[in-house]
């Protein structure tokens, strides 16, 4: 069998894990992935284990380590590089709070394309009198150069999402990563719209720090995340919280509730940002998603899903619709946007047709979501052509009215 025909048959055999695809055409991996039935059995056995008293928090422990190891080797990290956190807000808070700021350092980020969660807590700092560069979007896209010529002596992070939650467009990543490398600057990125989806390799991109959460493209639960921190910078860095699973007792055995001498080491690397119990429904359910995902391997994935979004741009534009970007290219990884950008908002369009098609095709059970205007469609490994197919006779429907 060639590679494409194995991809695809793993990816239509991955399609059957995910009961959702038989109920609805599921296009909003942008809003939160779809869970597979093997993640909802791994929560279903960790709630019956609570339910009947049968928790065994060794077990738990385990599955929790298994599950940073399993993600770290998603993003060619090492799992010393890896902490739990809720979300990607505390993911980046971890960061700009572990450093010791002085007056006059800045940090270079994009407003328009980055989520809130992404803006203000750069603006917090303003107390140690840090500044904010915020450098303006390129018609959608990231303003790569532009942040790159931003940076001076002073500047201490640049930020980025590697895909923008809208217009969707992709990050060149790798050449931020160069620069920023190339000058002593961390380069941290939310991962939100593209980890689980796209390949992700940490090392190759020069990141030195990746906050993502576990419901979009890892197919998991809301109120979980991780966040990578390289080594040697994790290890200069002082943790805003600390507890007792960031502290170092000097065997790997020790309980829970040991406590040391007064004085006390933090953990290797990233380890030091843990805190105290885990959020274990959230943990069983990544590990379960985590070993699909492994299995089918990023790279895959990606191509597939890709493909899949440069199709249905494709085919939008035959039928005259105004794709975001215009023809997919390189800047389209798996989200597809339609409709003028910044035209509206996420629940309407100032563009009326925008606003009829976006209601056709919820009617007809097609779930996608709109931001700033846009309509957004983002594809992951359950989806396959017939998806594409169904949005693009629906279009036709509103289109030939
Ligand atoms: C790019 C991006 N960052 C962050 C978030 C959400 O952040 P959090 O996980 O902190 O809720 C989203 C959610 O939609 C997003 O699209």
């Amino acid at each position: 069998m060639d590679t494409v025909n194995a991809q695809t048959t793993s990816m239509a055999a991955a399609r059957s894990h995910f009961p959702g695809m038989k109920d609805c055409t599921y296009l909003d991996l942008g809003g939160r992935g779809l869970l597979s039935t093997e993640v909802r059995a791994a929560i279903e056995a960790h709630l019956d284990d609570a339910m009947r008293g049968r928790v065994d928090k060794d077990r738990l422990f385990a599955t929790t380590e298994e599950a940073r190891n399993r993600f770290a080797q998603l993003i060619n990290a090492d799992p010393d590089e890896i902490t739990y956190t809720k979300n990607i807000s505390e993911g980046l808070n971890i960061v700009a709070s572990s450093l010791d700021w002085k007056s006059g350092d800045n940090v270079i980020v994009c407003p328009q394309l980055e989520h809130p969660n992404n803006i203000y807590l750069w603006l917090n700092l303003q107390r140690f009198g840090v500044e904010t560069r915020f450098i303006d979007h390129r018609n959608g896209y990231m303003p790569v150069d532009e942040m790159i010529a931003a940076i001076d002596k002073r500047t201490r992070i640049l930020t980025v999402s590697s895909v923008s939650f809208s217009p969707g467009f992709r990050t060149d990543i790798d050449k931020l990563g160069r620069a920023c490398r190339e000058r002593g600057v961390l380069f941290l990125v939310d991962g939100a719209q593209s980890v689980g989806v796209l390949h992700t390799d940490v090392k190759a991109s020069n990141i030195d720090a990746l906050a993502v959460s576990t419901q979009k493209g890892l197919l998991a639960l809301y109120g979980m995340g991780y966040l990578y921190v390289r080594r040697p910078l994790a290890e200069k860095m002082h943790p805003p919280y600390v507890a007792r699973f960031g502290i170092d007792m000097g065997k790997a055995d020790a309980h829970e509730s040991d406590v040391g001498e007064r004085s006390f080491k933090f953990m290797p690397a990233a380890r030091r940002f843990d805190l105290g119990n885990y959020n274990f429904a959230g943990v069983c359910a990544a590990h379960a998603s985590l070993e699909l995902l492994l299995k089918l391997g990023t790279k895959n994935i990606e191509a597939h899903a890709v493909n899949l979004a440069h199709t249905l741009g494709n085919r939008f534009l035959e039928l005259g619709l105004p794709v975001c970007g215009g023809k997919p290219g390189p800047h389209i990884g798996e989200i597809v946007t339609v409709g003028s950008y910044g035209s509206g908002g996420d629940k309407a369009s100032s563009d009326e047709k925008m606003n009829k098609l976006y209601a056709h095709l919820s009617a007809n059970k097609v779930k996608l979501s709109m931001r700033r205007g846009v309509l957004r469609f983002s594809f992951h490994a359950y989806n396959n052509m017939d998806d594409v197919e169904r949005v693009i006779q629906l279009t036709k429907e509103v289109f030939s009215r």
